[in-house]
């Protein structure tokens, strides 16, 4: 059984994710949903409420799991006996990142490989920084994200608002 850990920010998740997640099913047996603790970068949506959003945009998939890690990604991956990471790749500009942070990981643990899906061409704009910031002006992100998070988010800044 192959397990790939989805490790990531997800504030909050985006179809860009969901796609990734749904063709990583295709491939392995299992997908958790990583989402990563940085106590140094507060997000829109605390730790919580993420997990919370992933939870029902996967509702529909048993082979998903939603969790989250604090400390090195490669650490996590061999805790809960995960095989393989998989990230989305949406453009050259994410290359560069990418590929540093597949490199250390791999320079971390060798014995966890990165794998790298391309982002369906529908989402290759999509960003979950971008969808913050149409949201909180005031833009449509439907179909950008799935409908709780875009109910979360009118939400949230509806109340950073008030
Ligand atoms: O969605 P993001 O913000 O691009 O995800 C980045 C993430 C969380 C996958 C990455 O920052 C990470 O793995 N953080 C955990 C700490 C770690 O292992 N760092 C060493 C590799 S850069």
């Amino acid at each position: 059984m192959i397990k790939a850990i989805y490790p990531g920010s997800f504030d909050p998740i985006t179809y860009g994710h969901l796609d990734i997640i749904e063709r990583g099913l295709g491939v392995f047996d299992h997908v958790v949903v990583a989402v990563a603790h940085n106590i140094e970068k507060r997000g829109l949506f605390n730790l919580e409420e993420r997990k919370a959003l992933i939870q029902e945009a996967v509702r529909d998939h048993s082979r998903v799991t939603v969790d989250s890690f604090e400390g090195l990604l490669v650490d996590y991956v061999e805790r809960v006996g995960g095989n393989v990471i998989i990230r989305g790749l949406r453009a050259t500009s994410d290359f560069e990142y990418e590929f540093h942070m597949a490199s250390i990981n791999r320079h971390l643990n060798e014995r966890f490989d990165t794998f790298f899906m391309m982002t369906a061409k529908d989402y290759f704009f999509v960003s979950s920084r971008t969808i913050k910031e149409v949201a909180m002006l005031g833009g449509s992100v439907k179909g950008l994200v799935p409908e709780n998070v875009e109910r979360a988010l009118k939400i949230k800044f509806k109340t950073l608002v008030d």
